[in-house]
């Protein structure tokens, strides 16, 4: 569409002043919302070839693809800028046209293409997943294949930590209190079992601190002084030092945490390239800092510990590695970073990590930068906010955070319930329903957390997320559905959209609507990869279903008379379904056939 207008005022240009436009002259854009018009054309750079006002110029332009172009049928000028409006007839040319297209809106990776890691989820193994953890997989799963589909070569990555004081916690708490109960003996999910004892040890450290404190010391010497946290110390320190039995004791829980996450990431329908361990990056963090601090990059403390002294850019000193020589977070990161550019050479990395994690990753990059690594100008904090349920919602119980594999199984629910209020799902078996149902339920949660900006704090409301009137993913779904049961039917009766004459009709200003949804797709992918927005293909989803739907409910598709216009609906109802689904699949939102 743009090539013929871009052709068409080159033609223009020519005839009108004698002169050739360059393609820096020709600035064609879409014409924002508040405009009449399709395509607008920026008339400035013109002025000097035509030596008159841009207003004057765009008028004259204007009229001359009035004039000489079908596709055009009419315009406007604004200031400097002509609104172009594109003729029906041309709006069928175009679907069309675009139906014929492979893969329709999805760039294959060319030579020049980059290599984007994405980290996403990256968990810490005494705790199972939780609504925070489901922002972030959905995110960073979402965003992945939308820089995929932009054509880019995309590395899907987790970074699990898996070390640490927390983590030699609930192995003090199994040692002492388990009396050998695995997952298997107790039947529990593993990643839950091992955060039963963390919580435990928590417990039971409050107990014996209470008896401290009762005997006069402070808060903060009781918890240090109780014995069990002496316990786990004592466990971090020989972990660090490689004792065999602690080393396979971690080795073991870390095993039971890593098949229940297994489980809560495959209900999501998330999945990962490669997963890295903190407990292999923090050596190379360590490394990487003793070189630095070698090369003169980091200062070394009295007390042994080294820092790196980030006031000239407006930050603070950070502490890189311990007065004991051990790692910090900092060091782990650090690490992780140089080990991921070895493995993949990225141009682009990007985290998707909260918002409470802004500063560190700030000082991430540059750190990096000030250690002689210039990819690290390659590194991206997709920051997001927190997302809490409505009062009253699972909200906190005993104080805990909302549990992943909860509310994912509660989202079935929810949907199968509401399904059989609205008389949904007749004719169905028990496999099927259960499997729709899932898919609608994680539909609905996955489209409201990704339809928001990522930035904002939010809540996330089950029944509102699964109403199936409003901007959901299941309206979103049960149009797909609609329109996939029409294809159904078209193919037992034998109706068929004949390619050739879809763009011989003239298409109504609802299919228009439709078709110029259609048109748009493809530059929004690459829209949503750079601007790494989600959000944008959820929203555009929605918008072109609701607009299929004004378009489905006003006019009939199979019962229409006439072959060819029959015949041109078919063929725009395929492909919005096609659209449809390619847009939640951006979003790992699953397309139900029937609904
Ligand atoms: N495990 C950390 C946490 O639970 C998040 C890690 C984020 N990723 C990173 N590369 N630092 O807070």
């Amino acid at each position: 569409m743009e090539n013929l207008l871009r052709t068409g005022i080159r033609e223009a240009v020519r005839s009108l002043y004698g002169k050739d436009a360059s393609d820096d002259q020709l600035q064609i854009q879409k014409t924002r919302k508040e405009f009449e018009g399709d395509l607008t054309l920026v008339a400035f750079p013109l002025a000097s070839l035509s030596q008159r006002s841009p207003e004057k110029t765009a008028g004259e332009i204007g009229e001359y693809l009035a004039a000489h172009l079908d596709a055009v049928s009419g315009y406007n000028v604004i200031k400097g800028f002509l609104n172009v409006t594109i003729a029906p007839a041309e709006w069928a040319r175009t679907l069309q046209e675009i139906s014929g297209v492979t893969r329709y809106g999805f760039m294959v990776p060319g030579p020049e293409a980059e290599t984007v890691v994405i980290e996403y989820s990256s968990p810490n193994t005494n705790k199972p997943l939780h609504l925070g953890h489901i922002r972030n997989n959905l995110l960073g799963f979402s965003l992945s294949r939308i820089c995929e589909a932009a054509g880019n070569n995309v590395i899907r990555t987790n970074i699990v930590n898996d070390r640490g004081i927390h983590i030699c916690k609930s192995m003090v708490a199994w040692q002492k209190f388990a009396n050998g109960a695995t997952p298997a003996t107790t039947g529990k999910k593993g990643d839950h079992f091992v955060g039963d004892y963390y919580v435990l040890f928590e417990k039971q450290l409050r107990e014996e601190a209470e008896k401290l404190i009762a005997a006069g010391a402070t808060p903060e010497e009781a918890r240090d002084n109780a014995p069990l946290m002496q316990e786990a110390r004592r466990m971090l320190v020989k972990w660090e030092a490689g004792d065999p039995d602690t080393v396979s004791l971690w080795q073991m829980m870390n095993s039971w945490v890593y098949e229940g996450f297994d489980v809560t990431y495959r209900a999501l329908g998330v999945e990962f390239d490669k997963i890295y361990y903190e407990s292999d990056t923090y050596k190379v963090g360590k490394e990487i800092v003793l070189r630095s601090l070698g090369e003169g990059h980091l200062v070394r403390r009295d007390d042994g510990s080294v820092w790196i002294d980030l006031t000239a850019d407006k930050l603070d000193q950070k502490l890189l590695l311990r007065s004991d020589g051990t790692a910090v977070y900092m060091t782990q990161d650090l690490g992780t970073a140089v080990i991921r550019y070895n493995d993949y050479h990225f141009n682009r990395h990007i985290y998707v990590v909260g918002n409470e994690q802004n500063y560190h990753f700030q000082v991430l990059a540059l750190t990096l930068l000030r250690m002689g690594y210039d990819w690290a100008g390659g590194l991206h904090h997709f920051s997001y906010g927190m997302v809490e349920l409505p009062e009253g919602k699972m909200k906190s119980r005993e104080g805990k955070v909302v549990d992943a594999d909860d509310l994912i199984a509660e989202m079935t629910e929810t949907a199968t319930v509401m399904s059989q209020e609205l008389g949904k799902l007749g004719g169905y078996n028990e496999t099927e329903k259960r499997n729709i149902c899932r898919q609608i339920g994680l539909g609905a949660l996955k489209y409201y957390i990704l339809k928001v900006d990522p930035r904002k704090n939010m809540t996330f409301n089950p029944a509102e997320s699964i109403d199936f009137n409003g901007n959901t993913g299941p309206f979103i779904q049960y149009t797909y559905a609609r329109i996939r049961s029409v294809m159904k039917k078209a193919g037992e009766t034998g109706v068929k959209a004949a390619n050739e004459t879809v763009g011989g009709v003239i298409p109504n200003l609802k299919e228009v609507s439709v078709i110029k949804l259609l048109n748009d797709f493809p530059a929004l992918v690459r829209e949503a990869a750079t601007g790494m927005s989600p959000a944008l293909i959820a929203n555009y989803c929605y918008e072109l279903a609701r607009e299929f739907n004004q378009f489905y409910h006003d006019f009939t598709i199979l019962g229409e008379s006439d072959e060819m216009l029959r015949s041109f609906r078919l063929r725009l109802s395929e492909m919005t379904g096609k659209v449809l689904e390619s847009g939640l699949w951006l979003l790992g939102i699953e397309a139900p056939e029937r609904m």
